[in-house]
């Protein structure tokens, strides 16, 4: 049976959270196994900014964000449910994104359909999703697509067609993803990195098989972001020297 972990990342199990319930009883529905957390109920201290996790491998700091990473690795599909917090996410969420630096450059969680959700009284809808999503792209999940709600709606019941996209990405384990160019871009500035300037980067994407690939593989890729991924590959390997 499939698992899907649902986040919710304010200190109150209020909006968010009813929402999140109102999710996981569709996905309950759908005949998959559900997990809702509260990331308060963790310990998640600050990134310490020394950059040891990118350059060398793992993050010395001992707390649960290792926890909550190794639950999102090991479930079929991940919904990030947030509050507003002056038009962006919550403190903790972006505390907890900090100390998953590694991802940027070596994903874990490539291809992991993910649904994010937002709640506000009324402003910073747009401008929260589009900060988790950059930071989802970059962690090369398969975006299931968002769900809000604000101060006018927030009783408003989960439809089922708004997680229908998450849904069909379970179902087919993140394959026959179709990225978009930006996805395409980044995956591409990533392997430009771990070609020329990380060597841990290096032989991750070489174990993984990802270093001549223009996407995660099994993605669907049409012939012009083949070639658009590949341009960018090159150029940028130009641009972007070894460091010596
Ligand atoms: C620190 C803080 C900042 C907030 N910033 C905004 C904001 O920028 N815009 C807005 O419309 N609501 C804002 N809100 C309201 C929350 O987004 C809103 O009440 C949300 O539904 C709370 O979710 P919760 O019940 O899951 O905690 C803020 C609330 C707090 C506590």
């Amino acid at each position: 049976m499939k698992k899907i972990l649902l986040i919710n990342t304010s200190n109150r199990k209020k909006t968010t959270y009813n929402l999140l319930l109102s999710i996981e009883k569709i996905l309950k529905n759908k005949g998959f196994k559900t997990e809702i957390i509260n990331l308060h109920d963790y310990k998640i201290q600050f990134c310490k900014g020394c950059e040891v996790c990118v350059l060398k491998g793992n993050c010395f700091i001992k707390d649960d964000s290792s926890l909550i990473m190794k639950k999102i690795v090991e479930s079929d599909g991940l919904v990030i449910g947030t509050p507003v917090y002056l038009n962006n996410m919550s403190g903790i969420l972006k505390a907890f994104i900090d100390r998953t630096c590694s991802w940027f450059h070596r994903s874990e969680v490539y291809q992991k359909p993910t649904l994010l959700l937002a709640n506000t009284q009324g402003s910073g809808i747009k401008s929260t999703l589009n900060s988790i999503e950059e930071v989802m792209i970059q962690w090369g999940v398969c975006l299931g697509g968002t769900v809000s709600r604000n101060g006018r709606n927030f009783n408003r019941p989960i439809e089922e067609k708004e997680v229908t996209k998450f849904i069909d990405l379970i179902n087919s384990n993140g394959k026959s993803y179709s990225p978009s160019f930006k996805e395409v871009y980044t995956y591409n500035i990533q392997r430009t990195l771990a070609t020329n300037v990380f060597p841990v980067d290096k032989d991750y994407w070489e174990n993984k098989g990802w270093i001549d690939n223009t996407y995660f593989p099994g993605s669907k890729l049409s012939f012009v972001k083949k070639i658009y991924g590949n341009s960018i590959y090159k150029i940028l390997c130009k641009v972007i020297k070894p460091i010596k």
